[in-house]
């Protein structure tokens, strides 16, 4: 049985892979492969052509993979106008969704319904937005989503600065006595792991690395 308390008992960093890197043609494979080497949640990149300029996964696709795995779905909405869409992807299966700081203005509001509905809320930033504009919402949320990429595609390269809010997202965490977790997401691979799982990281997102095989997460095991 999946479930979304992981956040809770989590005391480790995991590995939520990115489903935006498989095999299109073969995703029952993908998720597989997610549970055989090492993923503890099933990352679900969203986008809607808008608020990025790709389109990928869509409520019944997550709904198909949904009786495929136990492990809990991370859905990352790359979306306009979130609020239009948590309500099918909760039913579709989705444990955690995250939605752009960047795609809403009543951002405390979607954070309540996404708990009405019983799902773990999580907010992300691109690597534009500071950590500052955070603030207010820190204490309601259970997950921040450290964009180290522009989203919309996988395969680029992380930028240095977005490992620094890592580290700044951990020391306000401490001060203020919070208990959100910490994603990182977008260039990840063997080169830059290690900087963000140094720098505090809760849960790390790995796409094109992870399905080429070359991620190395046994090192940071
Ligand atoms: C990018 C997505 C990421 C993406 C990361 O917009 O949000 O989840 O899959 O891919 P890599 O790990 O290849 O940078
Ligand atoms: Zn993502």
């Amino acid at each position: 049985m999946y479930s979304s308390a992981i956040i809770e008992e989590m005391n480790t960093t995991i590995l939520a892979p990115s489903l935006l890197s498989a095999d299109f043609t073969e995703l029952g494979k993908s998720i597989r492969q997610i549970e055989q080497n090492g993923g503890a949640a099933v990352h679900i990149d969203v986008m809607d052509g808008r608020f990025v300029p790709q389109i990928t996964f869509g409520q019944p696709v997550v709904a198909s993979l949904r009786a495929l795995t136990a492990l809990p779905f991370d859905v990352h909405l790359m979306v306009e106008h979130p609020e239009d869409q948590t309500d099918t992807f909760a039913a579709a299966g989705a444990d955690w969704i995250t939605f752009h700081l960047e795609s809403t203005v009543h951002v405390n509001r979607l954070i309540s319904h996404i708990h009405q509905l019983g799902k773990k809320a999580g907010i992300a930033i691109v690597p534009s937005t500071p950590v500052t504009l955070l603030q207010e919402i820190l204490p309601d949320i259970d997950i921040v989503l450290v964009m180290a990429v522009n989203p919309g595609f996988g395969g680029q390269q992380l930028l240095p600065f977005c490992v620094d809010k890592i580290t700044e997202l951990v020391r306000i965490r401490t001060e203020l006595g919070l208990c959100f977790r910490i994603s990182v997401d977008g260039g990840v691979n063997n080169r830059t792991l290690a900087q963000v799982v140094r720098a505090g990281t809760d849960i790390v997102v790995s796409g094109s690395a992870f399905f080429k095989g070359t991620l190395g997460w046994e090192s940071v095991r």
